[in-house]
Parts: C-alpha cells; structure tokens; sequence
C-alpha cells in the first residue's frame, strides 16, 4: 500500500490526496462532500482568498508567539480539532490520534457526540484539552448521563451543536448508497476491492465499528449496526431552547454552543449563561444557501458585545484563514476536514503533520509581517480585505 513520506505532505490538500488514495470512494465522499449543490461548501474555503496582509518589516521577529488565550485558559496555538463523526470508520482509533496531537500541541480536540471511540479513553490521553459534544438525544435520561460522564473523565467544555434540525441532503451520498446499513451494490464492492488497504483493516477489526459513547445504553455485546441504529432512532429534532437551559444547569464547566449564524441566537445563547459560541455553517454540509458564516461575523460581534468568546470553523485550510479570522475578532478557531485527511490517509502521523502545517504557517507568516503576537490589541490593523479595497478603489 503507497503511502506517501511525510515530507511529501507540504500543505492540507497533500493530506486530502492521501485520504483520496487510501478510502473508497463513497467514504472519501463523505468526508468531502456537502449539502446540495456544495456552493456552500466551496464558498467557506474560497472566502479567505481576499484579505491579505499589510507587512511591517526591521522589526526583530526572531521570538514570536502563536498562544492564544480563551475561556479562561492559555492554549499553546489557536486552531483546535473540530467534531467529526465516525471518525474511527475512516481508521479505527482517529478520534485517539486526535486526543494525542490535541495534548501534544496544547489545543483543545472537540470529540463528536457520535465518535467510535469512548470520551473516557480519549480523555486519558488529552485530559482537559478534551471538550465533548453532545448531539441532544430525545432521551433526557442519556443526555444527563452523558454530560456526567463528560464531568467525570474531566472535560474541558461541553459543546452543544444546533445546526442539525433536520437530516441534509448530501447528494455524494444519496448516490453513492451510504445508509445505516450500508446499501451493497456491484459498484460498492468494487470501490472497496480497489481500496484494499482499508478494506481489509475494516473486515480484520470487525465492520463497522462500535459507537463507544452509545454503547452503555444498549445490552452489552450489541453491534456497531445495533448501536448506530438506536443512536439515530433517538434523534436530534427535538432540540429547543429549553434543553439548553436543563444542560446549562446540568453542566458546571464552560459550555460552547456550535451552530450559531443569527446574530439574534447569539445574544440569546449568551442570555442563556453559556460561556463562547462557535459560528459554524458545519463545514457547508446541512444546507447549501447557509449564510457565509465569515459574513455573519460583524453583527454577531456587534449583538454579544466585545467580551464573548466567539469561535469560528469552516474552510480554514491555511495558516493565512486562521491569522485572517483573528484579525476579524475571532477568538478562538477549530478545522474539521484537514485533520480528518490526515487520519485517514497516515494516521497519527497525518494528524499530526496537519496541526504542524497549520501552525508552521501561521507562524512563518506572522514573522513575515512583523506580528509577533495573536493577543496583540492591534491585530486588525494588520490586514486588509482586498475584496473592500476593490471596491473602493476600482
Ligand atoms: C465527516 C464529518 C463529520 C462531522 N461530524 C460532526 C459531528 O458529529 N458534530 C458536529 O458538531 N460537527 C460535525 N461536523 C462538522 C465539523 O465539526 C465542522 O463544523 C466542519 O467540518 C468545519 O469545516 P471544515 O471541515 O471545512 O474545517 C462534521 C464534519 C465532517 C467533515
């Protein structure tokens, strides 16, 4: 099985191409695809081609700093591990090697609600760089023992995502029959022969893999089909303000609510007593008119006023996205799908090559543009949005 030196891997899309090489094609699909006519999806990464940088030079950047400060806690970088849902399906054990490079590069590792892996066995490796997210279940019973779960291994937030009211309509997968089961056809069959190499790590480690969060709700020994099966039949569409509320209480940590695009649901998230918020289309993948969350900025800012933790994800592939979200006021700032590339396609490795190019490049090009650190007051000042400029100045 090729799999490609790591110093081959030169930027995020080198660990997309790898997870390509590796996966079938209905898994890559998956991973890559987005809801509609994906114009949701392309416009999130595409979006952070127009600003750029105005650089200050002869200053001595030879010590420069990428920590970021937020909820209370100095995190060693700004961009943490976005929630990704079955991830050990791509390569058993992803959501370990994203607790490992979470701990290794103090960031913090959302692990999804509905992940392979336990939030106990990730919690051993990351600690509090751990936050949990909880998708509400139409049970209150195992929302509440989720959450004292999350307490008990010691998370460092619990992250509550709303932007699920209904199932998307993702039409890679439509077409390439991926269910609970999976739908069989000559074509599937095919896609996985000529990916033998995860083919054979998923027939060798038993099919589809259990849901360890889920599990202890179910009678012991059922299968990953039984447990993927319950957790959907106990979906999510309920979900109200009043959940939020009972989790507020329920919850004594930082709590993060991840979804947010009004400017209205903001404030009213903050009045509710939660601590940050993450603005987030998920990754274009729940509807392709979403608004572009990069514009939702200025007025969410404006409604939750200049002391609440407003987070941000989506499309962030290089370390100019992230430098350019901080600049825009954003606090704190997670990727989904580059690190998920990663484990698919070189496993730990590839997790960790993906925060070390994120931060590679951040770093380089704060020392190309004379900023020395991302808690500096004056950090807007160092961009411009040449999208504006044109504008102005055509
Ligand atoms: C395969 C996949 C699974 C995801 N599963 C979840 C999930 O379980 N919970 C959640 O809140 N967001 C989920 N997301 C959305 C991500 O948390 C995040 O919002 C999005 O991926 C960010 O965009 P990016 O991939 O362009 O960085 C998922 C995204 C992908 C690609």
């Amino acid at each position: 099985m090729f799999k490609p030196p790591l110093d081959k891997i030169v930027n995020t899309d080198d660990l997309e191409r790898s997870a390509r090489r590796y996966l079938p094609r209905m898994l890559y699909d998956w991973i890559a695809g987005g809801a509609g006519d994906e114009s949701g999806l392309r416009e999130n990464s595409e979006t952070f081609r127009r600003f750029r940088f105005l650089p200050r030079y002869l200053r001595d950047v030879s010590a420069c700093s990428i920590s970021r400060r937020v909820l209370d806690r100095a995190f060693s970088g700004p961009l943490g591990i976005a929630p990704m849902g079955y991830a050990g399906l791509f390569r058993p054990q992803a959501e370990l090697f994203f607790a490992r490079t979470a701990k290794r590069h103090d960031v913090p590792y959302i692990m999804s609600g509905v992940s392979v892996a336990s939030m106990e066995a990730a919690a051993e490796i990351a600690g509090a760089n751990l936050w949990y997210q909880l998708y509400t279940t139409a049970d209150d019973a195992i929302n509440a023992d989720m959450i004292r779960r999350a307490e008990a291994c010691g998370c460092g937030a619990l992250v509550i995502t709303v932007d699920i009211p209904v199932a998307a309509k993702r039409e890679r997968d439509i077409r390439n029959g991926i269910d609970i089961p999976p739908k069989l056809s000559a074509r599937t069959i095919l896609d996985g022969l000529l990916h033998p190499g995860w083919t054979l790590r998923y027939l060798r480690t038993g099919g589809l893999p259990v849901m360890e969060n889920w599990a202890p709700y179910l009678p012991k020994g059922s299968s990953g089909l039984d447990v993927a099966k319950f957790s959907i039949g106990h979906g999510y569409a309920l979900q109200t303000w009043d959940h939020l509320r009972r989790f507020r209480q329920l919850w004594p940590g930082a709590l993060v609510v991840k979804g947010i695009l009004h400017p209205e649901d903001a404030r009213l998230v903050r009045e509710e007593g939660a601590d940050a918020i993450i603005v987030s289309n998920h990754g274009g993948r729940q509807f392709d008119r979403a608004a572009r969350s990069i514009d939702c900025l200025p007025a969410i800012r404006a409604d939750v006023g200049p002391d609440f933790p407003v987070m941000f994800d989506g499309g962030v592939r290089r370390g100019s996205d992230i430098l350019a979200l901080l600049c825009l006021g954003v606090d704190y700032v997670f990727a989904g799908r580059p690190f998920l590339y990663g484990a698919a396609g070189l496993g730990q490795d590839g997790v960790d090559r993906a925060m070390e190019i994120f931060n590679d490049e951040l770093s380089g090009l704060m020392r190309q543009i004379g900023c020395f650190d991302l808690d500096s007051p004056s950090l807007e000042a160092v961009m411009i949005d040449s999208f504006e400029q044109t504008k102005r100045h055509p």
